[in-house]
Formats: structure tokens, sequence, C-alpha cells
């Protein structure tokens, strides 16, 4: 039995890494894509998404997500992902349409055709899961689990000195689910930057996503190995070196397989107010609030594990997956 999954993310470099291993992962199946401004603004994201989309051969439904953060100014990251999000890949002109639905009602409709089934992974900013909150303040029950790419507990920003990319561009929509989601079932599971972080690609890694486009020949291997490319450009001016941070693929894995990290539970809550600190999550490490543990933060990552992982889901399934006309 394959896992339903609905995914929202703001493709993205390595949300496109994310989406390739979600449409060829045979314990996954994807149940409907929402595209959120961040990374790019939210029409290159979801541009990015149909033609991923098509290039993969997704039939799931795919949204438009909000315009616009519930009520930050928006951002975007056009230095980290270029400025159409995919790095110094190029894809053709998507011809597939557009869900008429809004992102917020497609998570809804999701929810309500899965019940206690549906996975929800967030791979970018919250803004379309607090919307579809609002429509359905239910949702929590009716998922199995929300896993999310998000947050840096005791450890620096990627965005702001405390604050990572997904939770900074919109804390209000992460506060709104985290609070949510205190009503969920199972706790979401948080994969924040002390996990992700652990994941570096590098040179060994990028030639083999080479060697994975010229075994498959598949186009989406190309596309990658250009996103990776820029990258590991951004990584390198950012005064990190030669490697890439690849986030969003190991929160994805985890959520599929539940394997290459365990989890820890945690009080979090995201600093909103903050004239430093705005957008930082904020972990109760001794419990000074004495609050119950609202969310799962992955730890004891194994990225080696993973990254072999990962290579080895995309060479079998790029190789099976149809290649577009
Ligand atoms: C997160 O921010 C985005 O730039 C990445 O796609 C990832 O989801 C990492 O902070
Ligand atoms: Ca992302």
């Amino acid at each position: 039995m394959s896992l339903p999954v609905l995914v929202d993310c703001d493709t993205g470099i390595d949300d496109a890494i994310a989406l390739t291993y979600l449409a060829v992962h045979p314990g996954a199946r994807l149940a409907g894509i929402v595209s959120t401004g961040g990374n790019v603004e939210v029409d290159a994201v979801h541009r990015n998404n149909l033609a991923l989309a098509e290039l993969l051969g997704i039939d799931a439904p795919i949204s438009r997500g909000a315009q616009r953060p519930l009520v930050a100014e928006p951002m975007t990251a056009d230095d980290t992902h270029g400025p159409h999000g995919l790095g110094h890949a190029s894809v053709p002109e998507p011809t597939r349409a557009t869900d008429p639905r809004d992102g917020a009602k497609l998570w809804v409709d999701a929810a309500h055709e899965h019940p206690g089934e549906l996975v929800g992974l967030v791979l970018g900013p919250h803004t379309n899961l607090a919307l579809a909150l609002e429509l359905e303040p239910e949702l929590p029950q009716l998922l199995k689990r929300l896993h999310v790419m998000g947050g840096a507990i005791n450890h620096r920003g990627n965005t702001g000195p405390t604050s990572e990319w997904n939770i900074a561009v919109d804390p209000e929509a992460a506060q709104q689910v985290i609070q949510a989601f205190t009503a969920a079932p199972s706790r979401p599971v948080m994969g924040s930057l002390e996990a992700t972080e652990t994941v570096r690609f590098t040179q060994d890694t990028l030639e083999r996503f080479g060697d994975l486009a010229r075994s498959t020949g598949h186009p989406m291997a190309t596309v990658l190995v250009d996103a990776l490319r820029w990258y590991f450009e951004f990584h390198e001016a950012d005064g990190l070196g030669w490697m890439a941070h690849v986030h969003d693929p190991l929160v994805t894995a985890h959520a599929v397989t539940g394997d290459f990290a365990r989890t820890s539970p945690l009080a979090v809550d995201v600093e909103l107010v903050g004239t430093l600190t705005r957008g930082q999550t904020v972990g109760d490490v001794l419990g000074r609030w004495g609050r119950e543990p609202n969310v799962d933060v992955l730890t004891d990552v194994r990225p080696a594990e993973f990254v072999e992982h990962l290579l080895a889901v995309l060479a079998d399934g790029l190789a099976q997956v149809a290649r577009p006309c």
C-alpha cells in the first residue's frame, strides 16, 4: 500500500529533488501539489511545479497557492535558487492545466478524500496550510501525520541570524500551524536546520547526479544536475565551500520511510515580535515553560545512508518512469 502525500512546496532546487523522489518512490503516491511563494514568487514556483510534473508524469492535481504571506511582506531567495527557482536548469513551458482550486481548498479536499491516511508535507512557507486550517479546523485530526521542513532550534538561522527560511517568510502562518496541530493525534515532525544541514552534497554527490543523468537518460536528472550546480555556487558564495545543504529531500524521505533519523519530542514556538529574532523557532529543551511537547524534531540523522538511498531511489525510478514525448 502506498502512502498518499500532499506536498506544499516553493520549488526551489531542493524541492525539485524532493518532488522527483515522491514521483518515483514506490511507497508514495502524490495526492496533490500546492505551490507556495517562497524561494521564488508563487507564479514561478507554480510554473516549476507544472513543468516538473510533466517531466515526471505526475498526474496529481496542482494548485496555485496564496499570492503572499499572511502578514509579512513577501520575500524571495533568487540568489539561493536562481531567478526562476531552478538554478541553471531550464524546463519546457508547461502545458498541463492548473487545478482550479486554491491551495487551501486542495489541502482540505485531499484530507477528506483520504481521512486518517494522508501525509501532509510542507517544504516551503506554511501560508496555504494556515489558510486551510481556517477552512477546515478539523484538518489536524484528518491527517495521518504532518511533516515540515522548517526551523532552526539552538542552531544559527539561514535567513536571519536565528531564523530559517520557511518560517521566516511567513512566521504567523507557521505559528498558527504549530498551534492548531497541538490537537492532532500525532505530533507534527519538524525537520529543522540542525537536522537537514547534516546532509552535505559534495562534488562526488554532484558527479553521481551526473552519472544518473547519463545512465537513465531522463531529462529530469539533467534538470537536477543543472539546478544543483547553482546551489553549489550559492553555498560557495555564502562562505560554506563547494557543497550544498539539501534540506527538503531528507524531510521527504523520512516522511515516506520513517528512516534515516530519529525524532525527539519538544515544546516549540515561533517568535513573532522579537526585533532581532522574528521568525526564530524557540525550543524549550529544559522544560522551562512547563508545557507538553507539541512537535517531534528530527535528530540523529544518518546523512550518508540517506544520500545513498536518495540516489538509489532516483536511479531506479527515473530509469522506469516514462520520458516525456
Ligand atoms: C528551506 O528553505 C528553502 O530555501 C529550501 O527549499 C528549504 O525548504 C531551507 O531553509
Ligand atoms: Ca523548499
